[in-house]
């Protein structure tokens, strides 16, 4: 990438991340309405502990790329966050992952204890279904509708709940289609939504949606299996969480089951492959063009 594309990603990034950080103070107290203090505490810690807000920016940017306004995609790019965090609190927990560092902080149970971690990761996906249904604003009744259930489906059985049991319990099968499926559910099946759901808000075609969510479903793909990569190679100061917990754990993951080198040169290719499918639609500079091979060399 040249200096110049990636200062177009990095300038998004940061200007995405603001408006995000802002709408999320700004909407505290609402959020906050009628829930015990103690709850709202422990959900607040993880969603304010930082992260890089991909879901919620890539939601924004396909949202502005079909014609709705970045401010009035806010409140669905929220629930994403708040959808996200609480795979991430789940994803922690002893029973799962069992990490005690999560954005560069004592992860969830670790501070609040197990209990209240679970209601936590529940409340905050509850309330990230309930909270754009109600704050979206110019935006077609239809279309609120169809992005809300794009949104719903991404975090169930056949989505992140099914990709974290898959998982969890090594079900057999072929190893490298095993540990892609795994990644194109547990990942995938959300950053996907977050830019399908977001181009709904603004359009209804069928051609336009399906184009986003391949987009989507290969640049989930690829920032899964760097990932993977990363937690074998990089630092707990540069990840914000434990390195090495796959090995641990004896996960299959893309590393262990392709080796390094074929799993980078995969997550190129499903950058490659990510950038095909919008190209003829974007500039050549557009940030959704450049991202794919930005997160591709990411280091946290
Ligand atoms: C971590 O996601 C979990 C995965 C799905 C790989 P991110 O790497 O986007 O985590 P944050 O949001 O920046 O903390
Ligand atoms: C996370 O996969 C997927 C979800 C949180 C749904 P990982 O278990 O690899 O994520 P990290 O590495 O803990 O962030
Ligand atoms: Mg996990
Ligand atoms: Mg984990
Ligand atoms: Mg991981």
């Amino acid at each position: 990438m040249t200096a110049t594309e990636i200062r177009i990603v990095k300038d998004t990034l940061h200007a995405d991340c603001e408006l995000i950080e802002k709408y999320i103070d700004d909407t505290a107290e609402k959020r906050a309405a009628g829930v015990p203090k103690r709850l709202f505490e422990s959900m607040e810690y993880s969603l304010k502990a930082g992260g890089k807000r991909l879901r919620p920016i890539l939601c924004i940017e396909a949202a502005c790329r079909c014609g709705v306004k970045r401010t009035d995609a806010l409140p669905l790019a929220l629930g994403f966050e708040m959808l996200h965090t609480a795979t991430l609190i789940h994803d922690d927990l002893p029973c799962m992952d069992d990490d005690d560092m999560r954005r560069g902080k004592p992860s969830n149970h670790a501070l609040f204890g197990e209990t209240l971690a679970v209601l936590a990761g529940d409340a905050l996906l509850a309330q990230a279904l309930a909270f754009p249904m109600k704050e979206l604003k110019n935006i077609p009744a239809a279309n609120v509708l169809n992005a809300v259930g794009i949104f719903a489906e991404a975090i169930g059985p056949a989505g992140v709940c099914g990709g974290q049991v898959l998982d969890m319990f090594d079900c057999g099968s072929e190893k490298k289609d095993y540990v892609r499926t795994v990644a194109a559910l547990k990942t995938g099946a959300l950053i996907r939504a977050a830019v399908v759901s977001g181009a709904a808000l603004g359009v209804s075609d069928s051609d336009t949606l399906k184009r986003y969510g391949e987009y989507a479903a290969h640049l989930g793909s690829a920032f899964q299996i760097v990932d993977d990569i990363l937690d074998e190679t990089s630092t707990a100061e540069e990840l914000g969480k434990t390195p090495g917990k796959d090995k641990e754990q004896g996960k299959l993951t893309h590393v262990t089951v392709y080796g390094m080198d074929r799993a980078r040169s995969i997550a190129l290719e499903e950058s490659e492959k990510a950038k095909a499918v919008l190209c003829e639609k974007l500039p050549s500079d557009d940030f959704l063009l450049l991202l794919p091979d930005y997160l591709v060399t990411r280091s946290n």
